[in-house]
């Protein structure tokens, strides 16, 4: 076991906070919208107890943080979820499980790995499911931030539930995949609207990749084989689980929604690196992708480069897939890098108009750093941009649709929002029509940075 090293990770705003906090009617800086009814919530690593070895970003157990607007005003809470392996090592007092950037400790009677449930959310009959890449979702109440239990589809699942399910807006159908180091590396599966899973059905790749994300569209799904590889032969002999191998290229494969590995069309691309699809869509014999696509990555930082380049930042770029003849294009859409894009919860697998996204700036230690949010309007192809402010620092932005409106961008953009000198932190309101400040909710603590967030309407 090597000595704990520093990680930028667990300084500044990404260090940890200790404390669950319950603290009502927050101080309001401008003035809260009346239609805006329910909870901003956010997951993101929390580790309750210093690491074992190397600690990367993704190891800290999930934290969610939410603020809840009702009628007497804007209320903060944040919880643990209570994972297995969090109470595990709370009864333990110490950390049991080493993180991704030390080899699995394959011998560790707990299991190789710790389910955080640290990385996003899906909203599914009713709950607000925790997700994290590797394992079956934590169900949350959202009243209380209270953990449910494991959801796996009453024991049906049998692979690892992606961080990005998607959920048909029509059909209410959630369609998903899961990946693997081992063979055959890839999974899709489709649960309906009652919960029931329909089918898991192989997709066996060459090699076991990092896929983060996909995408569906009213009738496809879109798997991504792209060269951030898996390799636990390359790890046995003392290389890095994971690498960036470009001459790979990357490749897309599209399948009827209720399909199977034998109805995929391969699209092969250059190499490139998404983490984060925006959305896809039906158009005649093409299905179109909107991603934020970087040409190289560096994910797992320093132990796990390869190319002494690192990430290049994200840039939204819209694909082009067509059935008929097999031909692919990709268009740059808008040159200033970002990630964490969203589009309106109704409008996921199908035409869009608008794309949100965060603002990626440089930083100084290589930590992703999101300065302001972009709007991308696909019908002008115009992007406006806003940015959080000098030595201000926000995140992935959520999109709270106003109740009953027709507009597509008729509602608002929030995300959390932290001041470096200050060391203080805000929920920020944004319209999202002209991205024009709407209120500020005023923190009395710190909220590290973190992941995916979610709007719950109505809580
Ligand atoms: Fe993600």
């Amino acid at each position: 076991m090597n000595a704990p090293t520093p990680s930028p990770y667990l300084s500044g705003n990404f260090a940890p906070v200790h404390d669950e906090l319950d603290l009502p009617e927050l101080e309001v800086i401008g003035a809260l919208p009346p239609a805006l009814r329910g909870a901003f919530v956010r997951v993101g690593p929390n580790p309750q107890h210093p690491p074992r070895g190397r600690y990367h970003w993704f190891d800290g157990d999930g934290m969610v943080h939410s603020v809840t607007f009702t009628a007497s005003g804007a209320h903060y809470k944040n919880r643990w979820i209570r994972t297995e392996g969090f109470l595990k090592e709370q009864a333990r007092g110490e950390a049991i499980w080493t993180g991704l950037a030390e080899p699995p400790d394959l011998m560790n009677p707990d299991g190789a790995f710790k389910n955080v449930a640290n990385t996003a959310f899906v909203q599914v009959q009713g709950e607000l499911w925790a997700l994290w890449e590797a394992g079956p979702a934590h169900a949350l109440r959202v009243s209380d931030l209270s953990t449910l239990g494991v959801r796996d589809f009453g024991g049906a699942l049998t692979h690892p539930l992606t961080a990005h399910p998607k959920l048909d807006p029509v059909t209410g159908e959630l369609i998903f995949f899961g990946y693997a180091p081992l063979p055959p590396y890839c999974w899709y599966s489709v649960a309906d609207a009652t919960g029931q899973l329909l089918f898991t059905h192989e997709v066996n790749l060459d090699v076991g990749v990092m896929m983060h994300d996909f995408a569906v569209t009213a009738t496809r799904s879109i798997v991504m084989d792209l060269p951030l590889t898996m390799r636990l032969d390359r790890m046995m002999e003392g290389g890095p689980m994971m690498a960036w191998e470009p001459e790979r290229g990357a490749r897309f494969g599209v399948l009827p929604r209720h399909g199977d590995e034998s109805q995929i069309q391969w699209f092969a691309r250059p190499a490139c690196m998404i983490f984060h699809t925006a959305n896809a869509y039906d158009d005649g014999d093409e299905v179109v992708l909107d991603a934020c696509r970087m040409d190289r990555t560096d994910v797992l930082g320093g132990a796990e480069k390869t190319d002494g380049e690192g990430d290049d930042g994200g840039r939204l770029t819209r694909f082009r897939f067509n059935l008929k003849t097999g031909a692919s294009t990709e268009e740059l859409l808008h040159p200033t890098p970002c990630d964490f894009p969203r589009v309106h919860p109704a409008r996921l697998s199908r035409p869009h108009r608008f794309t949100y996204a965060g603002r990626l700036a440089p930083s100084d230690d290589g930590t992703p750093r999101m300065d302001g949010v972009i709007k991308f309007d696909h019908q002008t192809n115009q992007g406006a941009e806003h940015g959080w402010g000098p030595g201000r620092v926000g995140g992935e932005v959520v999109f709270a649709p106003r109740p009953g409106a027709e507009a597509e961008d008729d509602g608002w953009l929030m995300t959390f929002v932290y001041d470096e000198a200050q060391s203080a932190s805000e929920l920020v309101v944004l319209s999202a029509q002209d991205l024009s400040p709407v209120a500020r909710v005023i923190l009395p603590v710190r909220v590290p940075y973190g992941f995916h967030g979610d709007w719950v309407p109505g809580v």
